[in-house]
């Protein structure tokens, strides 16, 4: 069968070709289909960056427009859902009821999308968009033991997300446009990241043509990892952490160093990024921005920078180019906003659905064949079977 070339993590192994998200990790360039997201973040919005990545242009007006009404179109979920959130524990965590309720959404859609269909495309990607962010937001009431909420088709998704997340029975929920802003900033963000570990996931999953709801279920649990999105919620319980622990950053700076020690500084590092994260040095803004409009004053921000200022002169983190990544300024944010720890992966997820959707049709338009990479066997060598009664 020829000679296997090995590369553990795909460290430097292209496997498909792409024209949805440009990354120069020595420059620190992150581009979507062209456009920086230094401009995105400032100039565009998380639906009209959604638009963008899945059909690859941005949206005139009415083209946006009427994305936003067609999203509005899906915004119900089935009522049945409620039995499946129902069976499980408050103490479930939300990413892992994500899953299951995104994978569940393919029982009230049995119908596979015929990718070359343009219309039932574009169908599938506006009832995605919709009920995901609906059962995201789902996780948190289940948490809570507050009641579902459902999609105000009057107001925009973002507003929406705050809306189902946090008002109750009891009163209306006041929006506040700077919070608005900051979230559409983060989700636009996170949209995409080219081949990274949950987008492959989708890709893998979907090349053997398993329907789009099953594999963005895949994406969702690839995400949830440490070293991946879950990343957001390991930094904030570590600064908690290092806070309880007295505020001594040097410490936790020389754990991440010791190779005995298993700990890693959390939000520290890229695959990819050698130089720096465009997208935290965004971030690092907002987060500034989001704390002094509403007037918090976290001591765990301080503790963040310190560490942040330590790492950057140090040695180690020098020597193996290690920076900040999008991760390590995103909680401070959410938690600033009032948004429990266990859910920053979800906020994620919510951010990076577009991208994941983008990755599914053009692997899916493409043609790519089913994803299977090789191995070289390491194990024993052929034996003879032995009885039960002679081992
Ligand atoms: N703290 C301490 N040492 C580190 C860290 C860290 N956060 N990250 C990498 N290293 C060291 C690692 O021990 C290795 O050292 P040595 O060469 O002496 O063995 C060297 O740096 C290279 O690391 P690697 O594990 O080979 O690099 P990788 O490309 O496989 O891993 C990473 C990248 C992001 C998984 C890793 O940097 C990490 O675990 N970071 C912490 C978790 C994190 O913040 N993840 C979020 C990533 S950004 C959001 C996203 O896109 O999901």
């Amino acid at each position: 069968t020829g000679a296997v070339t090995l590369d553990p993590g795909f460290k430097n192994t292209g496997a498909c070709k792409s024209e949805i998200t440009f990354l120069d990790g020595e420059k620190g360039i992150l581009r979507y289909r062209g456009y920086t997201i230094e401009d995105l973040a400032e100039k565009s919005s998380f639906l009209e960056v959604s638009y963008l990545l899945i059909f690859g242009e941005l949206p005139a007006a009415a083209v946006l427009e009427k994305f936003e009404n067609d999203i509005k179109k899906y915004t119900l979920v089935n009522e049945e859902m409620k039995n499946i959130i129902d069976g499980f524990p408050k103490t479930a965590h939300p990413m892992g009821v994500l899953a299951s309720l995104t994978s569940a959404l393919t029982a009230f859609n049995p119908q596979p999308v015929d990718v070359n269909d343009e219309e039932e495309l574009y169908d599938t990607v506006c009832k995605t968009m919709a009920k995901f962010l609906v059962i995201a937001t789902w996780t948190y009431r289940k948490k809570m033991g507050y009641p579902l909420n459902y999609y105000d088709n009057t107001k925009g998704h973002v507003e929406n997300f705050l809306r189902l997340m946090f008002e109750l029975p009891t009163g209306p929920y006041k929006i506040d446009p700077v919070i608005v802003n900051a979230l559409d900033k983060l989700f636009i963000l996170h949209a995409d990241h080219e081949q990274n570990c949950s987008a492959s996931t989708v890709r893998i999953v979907g090349s053997s043509h398993a329907g789009l709801f099953a594999s963005i279920s895949a994406g969702v649990s690839a995400l949830w990892g440490p070293l991946h999105g879950g990343a957001n919620q390991a930094v904030l319980e570590m600064l908690e952490e290092i806070q309880a622990n007295g505020g001594d950053a040097d410490k936790y700076l020389a754990k991440a160093k010791d190779k005995e020690d298993p700990f890693r500084l959390m939000g520290f590092g890229h695959r990819v990024y050698k130089n720096f994260d465009p997208r935290a040095k965004i971030i690092k803004k907002a987060a500034d921005d989001v704390l002094e409009a509403l007037g918090v004053n976290d001591p765990i921000l301080n503790i963040a920078k310190k560490l942040e200022e330590a790492a950057l002169k140090d040695e180690y983190f020098k020597s193996r180019n290690l920076y900040p990544n999008v991760d390590f300024y995103s909680g401070i944010i959410y938690r600033a906003m009032g948004i429990p720890t266990e859910m920053f992966t979800v906020l994620f997820a919510i951010g990076r659905l577009p991208g994941w959707i983008a990755q599914w049709k053009e692997m899916r338009l493409n043609k790519e064949p089913i994803g299977r990479p090789r191995q070289i066997y390491t194990g024993s060598p052929l034996r003879d079977f032995v009885p039960v009664d002679k081992r």
